[in-house]
Parts: C-alpha cells; sequence; structure tokens
C-alpha cells in the first residue's frame, strides 16, 4: 500500500512571519491526522522559521529547489545540505514554473535528483505537459522524456524515496483540472516508466488546480498517490479539506 503524501508547494507567497502563522494553525488543524504524508513547501527564506512552527508535529517541510552543488560560487542558490540544516526532509524539483521562467532543464533536473538522493532529501520530481502539446497529442511523449531525462544516471537501488508530481501546465493555477481519468491515465503510464523494482512503491501524486471540491474524485483513483496543491494550500481551511477529503 502506498501511503498518500498531501503537499503544499507555497510558491513565492508569504513573508517570515507569515508563513510561521500559517505553518502553526495547520499544525492544530492537522493534528489529528495520521494515515497521510503531510508536507508544506515555504520559499527558501521561510524554511527554518517553518520547521521551528512545526517541530514535534507529522507535518513534514520541503524547499521548492535546489542547487546540485553542495556548496560554492553560486549565488542566489541553496544546496541540500543548507536546506537539510534549515529541518527540511523533501524538495520540489523541476516544477513547471522553474522549467518556463527560470531555464529548468531535464538536465538540471537529473542532477539536482541525483544531489537531493544522496543527501536523503525526498525528491517530488514534477513532469507535465503544457496546452499546446496535450492538444498536439504529444503529451505522453513530452511525459516520457521528462521522466526518463530526470532519472537517467541514477541508479535504481538509490530510487526508493522518489516521488513524482504530475501537473499538467494548463492546470497549474487556472481552475482547470485534470479529469480523474485523464490524470489516473497517466499517471498509470508514468508508473510503466519507472525501473520495475520501484514502480508499485513509488507514489506519483497529482497537481494543478486541486481544491476541497475536487480532491476526492482524485484521491480515489488507484495510481494517484497524494496531491501536490499550489492556491489552495495557502488558506487553511481549504488544505485541512483536501488533506481530509
Ligand atoms: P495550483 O498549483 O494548485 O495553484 O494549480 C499547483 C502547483 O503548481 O504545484
Amino acid at each position: 500500500m502506498r501511503r498518500k503524501i498531501m503537499a503544499g508547494n507555497w510558491k513565492m507567497n508569504k513573508n517570515i512571519v507569515e508563513a510561521a502563522d500559517l505553518a502553526s494553525k495547520l499544525k492544530n488543524s492537522l493534528s489529528d491526522v495520521k494515515d497521510k504524508e503531510i508536507v508544506v513547501c515555504p520559499t527558501s527564506i521561510c524554511l527554518q522559521s517553518v520547521s521551528n512552527a512545526l517541530a514535534d508535529s507529522l507535518i513534514g517541510v520541503g524547499a521548492q529547489n535546489l542547487h546540485w552543488e553542495e556548496s560554492g560560487a553560486f549565488t542566489g542558490e541553496i544546496s541540500a545540505p543548507m536546506i537539510k540544516s534549515a529541518g527540511c526532509t523533501y524538495v520540489i524539483i523541476g516544477h513547471s514554473e522553474r522549467r518556463q521562467y527560470f531555464g529548468e532543464t531535464d538536465e538540471t533536473v537529473s542532477k539536482k535528483l541525483k544531489a537531493a538522493l544522496k543527501h536523503h532529501l525526498v525528491p517530488i520530481v514534477c513532469v507535465g505537459e503544457t496546452l499546446d502539446e496535450r492538444e498536439k497529442n504529444q503529451a505522453f511523449a513530452v511525459i516520457e522524456k521528462q521522466v526518463k531525462g530526470a532519472l537517467s544516471s541514477i541508479e535504481e537501488k538509490d530510487l526508493k524515496t522518489l516521488v513524482i508530481a504530475y501537473e499538467p501546465v494548463w492546470a497549474i493555477g487556472t481552475g482547470k483540472t485534470a479529469t480523474p481519468e485523464q490524470a489516473q491515465e497517466v499517471h498509470a503510464f508514468i508508473r510503466t516508466l519507472l525501473p520495475k523494482s520501484i514502480a508499485n512503491e513509488t507514489r506519483i501524486l497529482y497537481g494543478g488546480s486541486v481544491k476541497p471540491d475536487n480532491a476526492k474524485i482524485l484521491m480515489e483513483k488507484p495510481d494517484i498517490d497524494g496531491a501536490l496543491v499550489g492556491g489552495a494550500a495557502l488558506k487553511v481551511e481549504d488544505f485541512e479539506k483536501i488533506v481530509k477529503y
């Protein structure tokens, strides 16, 4: 049985005080949830304050990005050991906004994945097609390239903690969700791309306009193992309803 992961991607929202406040409220409202893994991913500047606010809770903290080197002359970047030192256990890699606006490629995703695994951060690797690619019937080819590109040159035995998030770009922040059937089809396809030894255990999350009113029908699909939630993760009541769908 794959344990569901309900993750909030806070993106570039909340300052240090606001992020700690949101985290404390979530700690209270989600304290009774024991059957799922819950994760929040604030901006890097808030990682420590959010980790502090969530001490003694079951909610994990993740970064939204990392650099593959451990230290050095890479102005503006943060590394896996730094993320760990701020109390994190997860990291999002290759989010479509990073691919779209910050030049993230399958190659950099792969390097970042390797670094995350080396430092025992649970990686949440994002893949997904644009609307144009879906309309041209290229969704599966794009996703295959992204998944294989991310995993290239990483040994199977090192991939045991891998988490993938399928986030169709056309569903992110648009209020348009993939139908449960569309999502299930892609999730099942992604599972076929994974090495056999990990395919059945790997959690594949769905992301893209997950809301309190659609979480349940998505999460009931056999290959959907959780959610990566953007906008709705910033509201305590909404995220609570999604986690407890
Ligand atoms: P959304 O974002 O829930 O606001 O669509 C999801 C994501 O980008 O992870």
